[in-house]
């Protein structure tokens, strides 16, 4: 095994940063984690047209998003989501985002690689970016498959917290949150940043508080932030220093308690659990998950 050093840990541990190519990295160390949250490329960087704040915007993302073919797309997703499965506790679970483009080369590799697809989630956003073309429907959904490890292995899931954040009826897979709000760019732009909103949903779903959470393709760290709002641990990985940098600055300020308290009062999910548990966010101080081996 390869001495690894972390871009960044935080003073806790509960937020490491690694800098490079995930489809080395993950062959370079062992651990195991609970779950894995994935954003992977969407392959749609070809030249097309967005409006964004009324105005209009290149929806090319960088060279890591460029268009790949049906079958380059395959090679690339088996690689990565056999090399997280390998990463995954038996118990554990992995979620996958995307858009047509993408999603169903993932279904597809996840199924030949032995996952169990759980759910497909449709992100409803409720205020997506019109249409300029005025050709289609506006698009406005994106697809988060949730799946685990195994076929026989049971997981984790928070069924009783989703059914009280959902006013007490059964949360169904479709989800209705907004885009991104500015008040989560504070440390500058990442092209295809997520809601904290939608990633603390799915570590509230799927993970307890001290566990461990893996990000292969973290950009700003949305995942990682989440977590940590949570208790939970986090392992974030990404080939650009530049979003690296954002997800440290984004960390640390967690460490001003305003901060991060202001952050938990933006998000109904937490809200909601915090007024049912106050106490839930706390670890249980019996059980121990480990630590990164670097
Ligand atoms: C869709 S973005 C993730 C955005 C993230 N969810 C957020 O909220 O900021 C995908 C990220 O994967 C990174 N990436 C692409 N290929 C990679 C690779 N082979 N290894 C590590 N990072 C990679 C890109 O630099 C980009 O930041």
């Amino acid at each position: 095994m390869k001495m690894i050093k972390p871009y960044y840990k935080s003073p806790d541990r509960a937020f490491t940063l690694l800098h490079g190519d995930s489809f080395k990295l993950l062959c370079e160390f062992d651990f195991k984690f609970s779950c894995i949250f994935a954003d992977p490329p969407y392959f749609l960087s070809n030249g097309g047209i967005s409006v964004q704040s009324g105005k209009i915007v290149s929806v090319d993302k960088g060279e890591w998003d460029k268009g790949k073919s049906q079958q380059e797309m395959m090679e690339f997703n088996i690689e990565w989501l056999g090399l997280c499965r390998d990463k995954l506790k038996d118990n554990g679970t992995i979620w996958i985002s995307g858009t047509y483009h993408n999603i169903f080369s993932v279904a597809t590799c996840l199924t030949e690689l032995g996952y169990k697809i759980l759910n497909v989630v449709t992100w409803a956003k409720t205020n997506p970016p019109p249409n300029i073309s005025c050709r289609y429907f506006t698009y406005s959904t994106e697809f988060i498959i949730w799946a685990r490890k195994s076929e026989k292995k049971p997981h984790f899931f928070n069924y009783d917290l989703m059914k009280q954040i959902n006013g007490d009826k059964q949360m169904t897979d479709v989800w209705q949150l907004s885009a991104i709000a500015r008040w989560e760019k504070s440390c500058g732009k990442h092209p295809t940043q997520k809601p904290l909103a939608l990633l603390a949903r799915i570590i509230m779903a799927s993970t307890k508080p001290g566990e461990w959470v893996l990000d292969p393709f973290c950009g700003s760290s949305t995942t990682g932030i989440a977590a940590n709002l949570l208790d939970r641990r986090y392992l974030g990985i990404d080939q650009e220093q530049k979003y690296l940098e954002i997800s440290k600055n984004r960390q640390e300020e967690l460490e001003n308690q305003q901060t991060y308290q202001m952050y938990r009062s933006k998000i109904k999910d937490i809200q909601v659990m915090d007024s049912l548990y106050p106490s839930m966010v706390k670890e249980d101080s019996d059980i121990t998950y480990g630590d990164l081996p670097f």
